[in-house]
């Protein structure tokens, strides 16, 4: 038999995957499930364009790093407005389900995790709170070892003549990407002279902008579904939110922009 929409895409096991809690139903149980299965989803493509990112990078491929960032700028864009849909669901219905989420939490998110991870804001300690060798931590400590979309963009810049301080290139990858003032130098010069370069930067930026806008959203949106109330993966809920606004991936980039 001819290959089909439905087993293609795996539609029997995927339309299997929403199972409300709640009984009696709670209507919008469904929508909690399905939005938090499609930023899973979303999570998986990012990781997977952010994967081939790296290799344009190194490959000094410039127009596919373009493409790249174009593509994730846009999907950065739908994740932050996707949050609207959430929005309909009003505290009083969210409070009808949700003790069924137990210690639940997107905290618990390992893709989440593995983004920020791979564009180079990589934290140990959270792959080390996940149960020692669990599917979820073994990715985590992959990608901890792994040479971040940063640590490939100092890739790219050296092929664009820019002497990345010997100190970069030989750090530990394990640990965060920082700031250097000399890369800030000369990203400050690639916006002035090589203007095909600059709108690379500028896309990266937009995503990271995107990144932000989306953490900012995402408090907003708990404070007004749950107000004070402490988080169902335990911590602090809003006021632990609002400690994580404000993180840029791509430091250089936001660095420079006073120079102008
Ligand atoms: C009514 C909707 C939502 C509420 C009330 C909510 C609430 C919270 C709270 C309180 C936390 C802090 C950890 C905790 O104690 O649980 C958190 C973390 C998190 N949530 Fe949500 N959330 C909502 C929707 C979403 C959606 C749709 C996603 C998409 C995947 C998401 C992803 C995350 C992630 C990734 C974290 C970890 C953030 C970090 O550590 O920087 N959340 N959420």
């Amino acid at each position: 038999m001819d290959l089909n929409y439905y087993e293609y895409l795996k539609l029997d096991q995927l339309l299997q995957l929403q199972e409300p809690r709640s009984a009696p139903p709670e209507h919008d149980e469904m929508l909690f499930i399905v939005i938090h299965q499609v930023y899973e989803l979303w999570f998986k493509l990012l990781l997977h364009e952010l994967e081939g990112i790296r290799v344009h990078f190194s490959d000094n491929d410039l127009y596919a790093a373009i493409a790249g960032f174009k593509r994730v700028r846009t999907v950065m864009k739908t994740l932050v407005g996707q949050l609207d849909i959430l929005e309909t669901m009003t505290p009083m219905s969210f409070s009808g389900f949700r003790e069924r989420l137990e210690t639940a939490s997107g905290f618990q998110s390992v893709q989440y995790r593995e983004l920020e991870f791979i564009l180079g804001y990589k934290r140990s300690e959270l792959a080390r709170s996940l149960p020692a060798g669990s599917p979820g931590r073994l990715r985590l400590e992959e990608r901890l070892r792994e040479r971040s979309v940063v640590d490939h963009f100092y890739d790219f810049l050296a092929q664009r003549g820019v002497a990345i301080p010997t100190a970069l290139r030989q750090r530990d990858v394990t640990l965060g990407a920082v700031p250097d003032p000399a890369v800030q130098d000369e990203i400050y010069r690639l916006y002035q002279e090589q203007p095909d370069v600059a709108i690379l930067l500028e896309l990266m930026t937009d995503f990271d902008e995107g990144q932000q806008e989306w953490r900012y959203r995402h408090v907003k949106v708990t404070e007004r579904t749950i107000g004070n109330k402490i988080g169902t993966g335990g911590s602090s809920g809003v006021d632990f939110l609002k400690g994580t606004l404000f993180k840029s991936f791509f430091a250089d980039l936001w660095a420079v922009r006073h120079r102008f």
